[in-house]
């Protein structure tokens, strides 16, 4: 697969890549914001709405059928993907940040009655996480009384089952843990903390996001209630997501969005909502979107899941090699092998200003505290710049970067 990234077969199938930034060749290295997409999604995307455009679960035409078919052909479609068993479902949302608050409020809204959550509960969140797993989380607690606690990473931004144990109590309701952190690329593990809080009692959620779309959790092997993830980081279309995970886990959730599609009877008073899936979908879902995410899953499957994780680290630990070799730059977690990215703050020069250097040489990175602000703060550090990488990119573009850096280095200094 190294070689044929080399030669661009793979990234001639992304249209949105050839194109020259600032006179320069595209360099994409910010995917774990967002990936690009391949043409065998756009042909998905396009097939539906040229021949099936349709509202669903509502029409006997024609088109209103073959649109329900194919919405829910990509909900079987990605179950499989992420390894779902009969006792799992899945939930279309319009992103990792829609999913994990459909969690967090959904197990804290007295709307329904008593709602999971009570005062003095508590839920423990890892300190790797960005906003949308954190932010929800501490909305929660506020609204019922509980408290968040932090499982707290060492100063290299490790996380430790050890230390996980002496936090868990009887209250424990809640442990959320990324799969991989979007800061410092981080892979904790994951499995192992999901183990032992569900030991515990407590409900688990993984934010699945950075993780989807090369070392993707499956989650029949995992203690896992809940898994989130966005389509448009794993080479689908942006505004859609899922919320997956232990069907007796989502029944929990109290609805938060009442309307069409997810009631069985409405009276001028009162109404009844459906099962899952639907009981968490109200209203018109993005149709065309969820048959892209599909795609792209197949996307994935077909490229081969093992060859584009060995490449995006292979991309990783080449770039941790060239930045660290530079003078005054330091590489959050350079031990984290597992990683697509790579993060690093350089002495003397702020990432806002190595970020526009870089644009100007068509390399398009992110700069900033990347929604995680606190892991960012426990570390010792301020904002960063970070390289992301997906199966398009190459060994090539990385010798860029890296030549890139040195050069806006000198300039700013
Ligand atoms: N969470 C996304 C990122 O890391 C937006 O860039």
């Amino acid at each position: 697969m190294g070689d044929l990234l080399q030669q661009a077969s793979l990234a001639s199938e992304f249209p949105s890549l050839a194109q020259r930034v600032n006179g320069e060749p595209l360099a994409y290295l910010d995917n774990a914001a967002t990936t690009h997409m391949p043409q065998a999604v756009l042909d998905a995307m396009r097939e539906f709405e040229t021949t099936s455009r349709a509202n669903i679960h509502r029409g006997v035409h024609t088109l209103s059928q073959r649109a329900t078919d194919a919405f829910e052909r990509a909900r079987g479609d990605l179950k499989r993907f992420v390894g779902a068993g009969p006792g799992h479902e899945l939930v279309f949302t319009s992103g990792t940040t829609d999913a994990l608050n459909l969690v967090a409020n959904g197990l804290s809204d007295a709307g329904a009655g008593r709602p999971y959550l009570q005062p003095g509960d508590e839920i423990i969140v890892s300190g790797l996480e960005h906003h949308a797993n954190l932010v929800p989380w501490q909305q929660a607690a506020r609204r019922t009384g509980a408290t968040v606690r932090i499982l707290r990473p060492d100063a290299q931004g490790r996380l430790h089952a050890d230390d996980l144990a002496p936090l868990l109590t009887p209250r424990t309701m809640v442990f959320a843990v990324t799969a991989g952190a979007n800061a410092t690329g981080e892979r904790p593990p994951y499995e192992e903390l999901l183990a032992l809080a569900a030991e515990a009692g407590a409900l688990t959620v993984l934010d699945a996001a950075q993780a989807m779309s090369h070392d993707t959790p499956q989650l029949l092997a995992l203690a896992c209630d809940f898994m989130a993830f966005s389509g448009h980081k794993m080479y689908g279309p942006m505004g859609t997501g899922v919320l997956a995970g232990r069907r007796k886990a989502l029944e929990r959730l109290t609805p938060l969005r009442f309307g069409g599609d997810m009631v069985i009877w409405v009276s001028e008073q009162e109404a009844s909502f459906a099962e899952l899936p639907a009981r968490l979908e109200g209203g018109t879902p993005n149709v065309a979107g969820a048959v892209g995410l599909a795609a792209a899953a197949a996307f994935i499957e077909a490229t081969g899941r093992g060859a584009i994780d060995a490449h995006v680290r292979s991309l990783r630990a080449h770039a941790v090699a060239g930045l660290s070799a530079l003078d005054g730059v330091t590489v959050l977690a350079p031990h984290a092998e597992a990683a697509a990215l790579v993060s690093f703050v350089a002495a003397g020069a702020h990432p806002h200003d190595i970020g526009t250097l870089l644009d100007e040489r068509g390399i398009a990175v992110r700069t900033g505290h990347h929604c995680a602000q606190p892991l960012l703060d426990h570390l010792g550090l301020g904002p960063t710049t970070r390289a992301s990488f997906a199966l398009y990119n190459t060994h090539d573009e990385v010798e860029r970067l890296v030549a890139a850096v040195a050069r806006a280095l000198e300039v700013l200094r």
